[in-house]
């Protein structure tokens, strides 16, 4: 496993007093401008509470749609929450960088000298511009195209071209670029979170670990990504599509109907084993979720890849449980914006571009030990069904933006949503660890948006530290 560090260049929260955030001028009057903007944000918080009613199963859908929903999302949700950054073999040696976001901020992840992992805002400390313009690469240096600032792979500010012309109080050290609070892997992915008081990886991830693994540890040796990511921009606001990962079968025989018809031998209709087979879906109080149907035949799709396994080394290896439930054909989020499908190894990201908008970044998995021949057969299935152009993605994407299109209209959008499927069905059904209900339930997005809600309703930790600076400020 690779090594990460999140010590070293500029502080993780915004405004938090530390003298590398605002230099010499964090004095009382840049506190006071500070606090005052925070109340002006803090005036323009929306109580959630008014828009969802999880206890019957009911949501606004203005939470799709509106702004300011939208921009407290931002500073509530993605800000505080551990958010997936990459997978762990895009970074070989030092120098390898990739460039992703967390929410709308644009952050490098790049791995040091000393071969740690870090990750930093992409955004210049001069004026703000994004010193590294590449998808991903290698690099000495990463050097604003703007004015020249240029910082080392640790974050530092390395060199300011007419450094002279700067006051004696310029302090280098000071400026480099913001590095996240906290950075970890969990089995091959990379999560980073801004907020210095989130809890440790594995505990964000709580009880959803044990359903990852049936993805992420069928191999000793572990995952790996292939290739580079796709990216694609969807019409529509990235909780409808975390929400359906985390807990839409139901949608499969309809919405998809036609892909499954093309996938069925026969062409007539789809696969027994895929529709008819009972299910579980899983809600984790975390908001993360997973639905899979259960099956003691249960296989991969993929000739070649199904080929390639031996399923009773698996059962030895994950359980039964977990090779005839949510190893192979299934779904799942981990909250708020990760998704994947153990079917094909396709993970993703839902990054956030507007309360109307995502762009979708998908990467195919594969375990190590794949010969190349497996790893060839898994990623052209994935690209088949779950790339940009797949018979299955394109159903999903534009039930999205249907979805968000009839948001706008007053009436439409003044209508509440149901999510009431599998009320009361929820229980520890012995086998699979938490909480599962019926695999045709609307249980996932219930505790996604339960999770949603209260984190939105919540004042993040860089909202507690201004609030007690505006307390210390004000006379
Ligand atoms: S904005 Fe980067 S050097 Fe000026
Ligand atoms: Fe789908």
């Amino acid at each position: 496993m690779l090594q990460h560090d999140t010590d070293g260049a500029g502080p993780a929260a915004p405004g938090r007093g530390d003298p590398a955030q605002g230099g010499p001028a964090t004095t009382s009057t840049a506190a006071r401008r500070e606090a005052r903007r925070l109340a002006r944000a803090l005036e323009s918080t929306v109580d959630i509470s008014a828009h969802l009613d999880l206890d019957h199963g009911l949501v606004d859908r203005t939470i799709l749609s509106d702004r300011a929903i939208y921009r407290q999302e931002l500073r509530r949700v993605f800000a505080p929450s551990w958010l997936f950054l990459a997978h762990e073999s895009q970074f070989k040696k030092p120098g390898d960088f990739f460039t992703t976001y967390m929410g709308e901020d644009p952050v490098i992840v790049s791995m040091g000298r000393d071969r740690r992992l870090r990750a930093f805002l992409n955004a210049c400390r001069h004026r703000g511009m994004r010193v590294c313009r590449a998808d991903a690469g290698a690099t000495k240096a990463f050097t604003c195209s703007y004015h020249g600032w240029s910082y080392g792979l640790a974050g530092e500010l390395v060199n300011v071209p007419n450094g002279e012309d700067y006051p004696a109080h310029f302090d280098r050290q000071e400026w480099g670029l913001t590095q996240v609070a906290q950075l970890d892997t969990y089995k091959g992915l990379v999560f980073a979170t801004w907020n210095p008081e989130a809890p440790p990886l594995v505990e964000a991830l709580g009880g959803m670990t044990w359903y990852m693994d049936a993805m992420l540890d069928r191999d000793p040796e572990g995952t790996e990504a292939l290739g580079g990511v796709h990216k694609w921009v969807l019409e529509g606001n990235w909780k409808l599509a975390a929400e359906q990962f985390a807990s839409d079968w139901y949608h499969v025989n309809i919405s998809h109907a036609s892909a499954l018809m093309v996938m069925s031998p026969s062409g007539k209709g789809p696969k027994a084993e895929i529709v008819q087979t009972p299910g579980r879906q899983y809600t984790d109080p975390l908001g993360h979720g997973a639905g899979f149907p259960t099956h003691p035949k249960s296989r991969f799709d993929d000739r070649v890849v199904h080929g390639h396994y031996d399923y009773e080394a698996l059962r030895d290896r994950l359980g039964d449980a977990r090779v005839e439930g949510p190893m192979t054909t299934g779904h799942a989020t981990v909250f708020p914006n990760f998704s994947y499908l153990p079917v094909n190894g396709s993970i993703r990201v839902w990054h956030p571009k507007g309360p109307d908008r995502m762009e979708v970044w998908a990467w195919t998995i594969v375990d190590r030990s794949m010969p190349q021949e497996v790893r060839d057969a898994q990623r052209l299935y994935n690209l088949r069904t779950f790339g940009p152009t797949g018979i299955f993605e394109q159903d999903d994407g534009e039930n999205w933006s249907e979805c968000q299109a009839t948001a706008h209209g007053f009436m439409a959008g003044s209508m509440a949503l149901n999510y009431q499927m599998g009320m009361g069905l929820q229980a520890e059904d012995g086998v699979h660890p938490g909480t599962t209900g019926h695999l045709y339930s609307d249980g996932a997005a219930r505790g996604f948006y339960a999770r949603w809600r209260d984190l939105m309703n919540t004042p993040a930790w860089h909202e507690k530290d201004q609030a007690k600076a505006h307390e210390k400020d004000t006379p």
